[in-house]
């Protein structure tokens, strides 16, 4: 197997060693024994120099990821790599698509490295939980220096061919075009110039900028790492490159590594790497589902959302136009359009040219004619059925018959508003998540009666405009909501049980949500949920769980926007702050209610958070809205802050055991009464059959 993945020929005096293990070279056990060999085979033959490339897409990305976990088998990766850097003739690494952790590895224990212009150069370990265990951590500051190795480790983000010249990084940026042979005339050059051997671990780290840099850098990512162990290693191991030898490094180096790999966390990790992979993959459409071409978009709706999806759109320089009922509206909804491209423009992340690119792409009209040609048209008007069902009536008959219709829809039923049309099958729900612009989750939903290439179209269009798409089914609030509404209800009546928004927030936070329920209610703004209970013909304050945030809203504090909500907000800083008042008015709502106070504590609090979650998810499977537990977490942790290193909540019930999950939903049964808390029909069968929810995988 290993002759098949790795060859080595002579080609006049350069060794050529070529890895070929499709899809992205990862170095899997048989690449690594290949590697050896050929090692072998180039130390004794007339070589002068050795150069090492690979076949396919991409110079190695990686470590095999999917050997994690299992039994090492040897040659491990730093014998691999020790065994490059101390070849006794130069070794010369070409690189081109991605040279990524263990890739990047190898080629920092070759003497010499160029990479022809596009490849992305980067030790993204950080990622899965891990840090660059096969010397990274030592030899990436001997050759870029402490600052910018530390902002590459800890960041995970690669850096272009162009930069990694100017950081040293490599030593030549090829000519554009096949690797090979410009690696290969380089190489000979080397050899002409009596090119000698050039080990990186010899080389001596530069000092730091200034003596307290290491604990100043560590003070500076402590809030953006939070809860995270391979960022203070990654600190720890450069600066350790610092003040010891090579060998001593990759010591240290090697058992913080084992001890990130083993460690739950990075279990996670790579279940979300995997999980993200999978949920773009449909398992139940025809294998032979073609997409369908979008070259041109319109959305219905510039409010908070069409705005932002118009945006998507435009940015990945796909034509759209923008349908309102009113000129005023359309240019309301265009200067918030501008007014974030002003900002992205101010913070360097676009040009003023890109910008007046993209701002070109974006047309506008208030006649539906208009955009009787497009591909595709998006619905992002206001949260109403009799509102969608005539947008959706005037769209099948002003649109081309083969017009993908799609809803950006949070809770209403797609099957309703695909019935206002005489081509449901066309019809799918879009449900991007706020600001669209910018969050990266797309729950696409798929309807009775949604064709499967208008799915499949839709699943790669999400690919293209840089989203995350998970394929969901026809239920109220899909995965994401329908999780939230029991998430979010535990949190109000812990609010009346004893707990304050500041300790029900904290604690979660503390767990790793990005933010408390309570804060993200503020963020949100308290009227949208406020308007959608008025809308369910649910009548103010006659719900024990929405009764305080009822009374909030009808004395006008929304949240943020407003400056009040659970909080006090500071107008200058936008810093949360507790508001004695709402202790006071929780305090009323509970005796109306007649709820008992107590204090209650931060794990009872994660407990009863984190369990309504475990348990709807359950429920999601089980009805088949979600297709796979990853498909869950996914939506999870693109939607609503969850923290990644904790897997999601499906994997975070596998984490804690079925069994654990059952009993403490059971105890919780038992304790309030609530039938919430009766243990979804999945979890009693999973844990009655010893397996774990991850056994669903399709
Ligand atoms: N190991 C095993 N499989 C991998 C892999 C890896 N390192 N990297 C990618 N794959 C697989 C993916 O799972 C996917 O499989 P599938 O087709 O069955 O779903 C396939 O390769 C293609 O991957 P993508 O769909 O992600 O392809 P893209 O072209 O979009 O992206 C990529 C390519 C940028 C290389 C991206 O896959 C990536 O970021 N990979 C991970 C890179 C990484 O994290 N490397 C560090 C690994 S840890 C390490 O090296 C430890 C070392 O320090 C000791
Ligand atoms: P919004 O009130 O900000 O915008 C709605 C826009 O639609 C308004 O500008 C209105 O003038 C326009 N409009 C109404 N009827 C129209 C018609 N017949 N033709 C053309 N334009 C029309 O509402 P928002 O927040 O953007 O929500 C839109 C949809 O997106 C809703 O279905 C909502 O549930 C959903 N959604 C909202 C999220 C949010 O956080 N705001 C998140 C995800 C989905």
């Amino acid at each position: 197997m290993s002759e098949a993945v790795v060859q080595y020929q002579l080609v006049g005096d350069i060794g050529i060693i070529r890895i070929d293990n499709p899809p992205v070279n990862a170095l899997s056990h048989a690449v690594r024994a290949g590697v050896m060999a050929a090692l072998d085979q180039a130390r004794t033959d007339n070589s002068k120099l050795l150069l090492i490339a690979c076949a396919g897409r991409t110079f190695i990305a990686g470590a095999d990821i999917t050997e994690f976990g299992q039994t090492p088998r040897e040659p491990g990766l730093p014998a691999v790599i020790a065994a490059i850097e101390n070849f006794p003739k130069p070794v010369l690494a070409a690189l081109h698509g991605t040279a990524l952790g263990g890739g990047l590895e190898v080629a920092l224990a070759a003497h010499y490295r160029c990479a022809v212009p596009g490849t992305r150069l980067g030790l993204p370990e950080v990622n899965l939980g891990l840090l660059p265990g096969a010397g990274g951590t030592q030899r990436l500051p001997r050759l870029v220096g402490v600052e910018t190795a530390l902002e590459m480790m800890i960041s995970g983000t690669p850096v272009t061919a162009g930069r990694a010249l100017e950081l040293g990084l490599i030593d030549r940026l090829l000519e554009d075009g096949d690797v090979a042979e410009a690696a290969e005339a380089y190489a000979r050059q080397l050899v002409a110039d009596g090119a000698a051997v050039r080990p990186t671990g010899a080389r001596v780290v530069a000092a730091p900028p200034t003596a307290d840099f290491f604990d100043t850098y560590r003070a500076g990512i402590a809030r953006k790492t939070r809860g995270l162990i391979a960022p203070g290693f990654i600190i720890e191991l450069v600066e350790f490159a610092c003040l010891h030898d090579i060998e001593q490094g990759q010591k240290l180096e090697r058992e913080r590594f084992v001890e990130c790999r083993n460690s739950p966390q990075s279990a996670a990790l790579r279940h979300v790497f995997f999980a993200e992979r999978a949920c773009a993959k449909l398992t139940n459409i025809p294998a032979d589902t073609r997409a369908l071409p979008v070259k041109t978009v319109a959305v219905i709706g510039a409010g908070t959302m069409g705005g932002g999806i118009a945006m998507c759109f435009a940015n990945a320089g796909i034509p759209v136009t923008l349908v309102e009922t009113s000129q005023e509206n359309l240019d309301r909804g265009l200067g918030v359009v501008r007014s974030n491209y002003e900002t992205s423009v101010g913070r360097g992340r676009y040009t003023r040219q890109q910008v007046d690119t993209i701002l070109a792409g974006i047309r506008s009209t208030t006649d539906y004619a208009d955009i009787a040609g497009v591909d595709l048209v998006i619905e992002a008007v206001f949260e109403n059925m009799a509102v969608k069902q005539e947008v959706f009536r005037k769209l099948d008959a002003t649109c081309k018959a083969d017009c993908i219709l799609a809803t950006n829809t949070s809770y209403l039923d797609v099957n309703a508003i695909a019935a206002a049309t005489g081509r449901p099958e066309r019809v799918v729900g879009a449900h991007f998540f706020s600001p669209a612009n910018v969050m990266k989750l797309l729950e696409v939903v798929r309807a009775e009666k949604t064709a499967p290439e208008v799915l499949l179209t839709f699943m790669q269009l999400a690919k293209t405009i840089g989203k995350i798409a998970v394929a969901v089914g026809v239920c109220h609030g899909f995965v994401g909501n329908r999780m939230l509404k029991g998430y979010a209800r535990q949190a109000q009546l812990l609010l009346l049980e004893g707990a304050s928004p500041e300790q029900v927030d904290a604690a979660m936070e503390a767990w790793g949500m990005a933010m408390g329920p309570l804060a993200v209610g503020d963020l949100a703004g308290l009227d949208i949920g406020y308007r959608s209970r008025r809308d369910q013909g649910i009548e103010s304050r006659s719900v024990k769980e929405s009764a305080l945030a009822d009374t909030l809203v009808e004395m006008e504090r929304l949240g943020q926007k407003s400056g009040a909500g659970y909080y006090r907000y500071d107008p200058e800083t936008r810093r949360r702050q507790p508001d004695p008042e709402v202790t006071a008015l929780i305090a009323d709502i509970a005796a109306q209610w007649h709820v008992d106070r107590r204090a209650i504590g931060d794990e009872e609090i994660v407990d009863r958070l984190t369990l309504a979650l475990i348990n709807e998810g359950a429920a999601i499977l089980a009805e088949g809205i979600a297709a796979r537990p990853g498909d869950v977490d996914i939506v999870y942790l693109n939607g609503y802050g969850f923290p990644k290193w904790r897997g999601g909540p499906m994997f975070h019930a596998d984490s804690l055991g079925l069994e654990t999950v059952i009993g403490k939903l059971q105890a919780l049964r038992e304790l309030t009464g609530d039938p919430c808390w009766e243990p979804a029909p999945l979890l009693l069968q999973l844990a009655g059959e010893g397996r774990t929810l991850a056994s669903l995988k399709l």
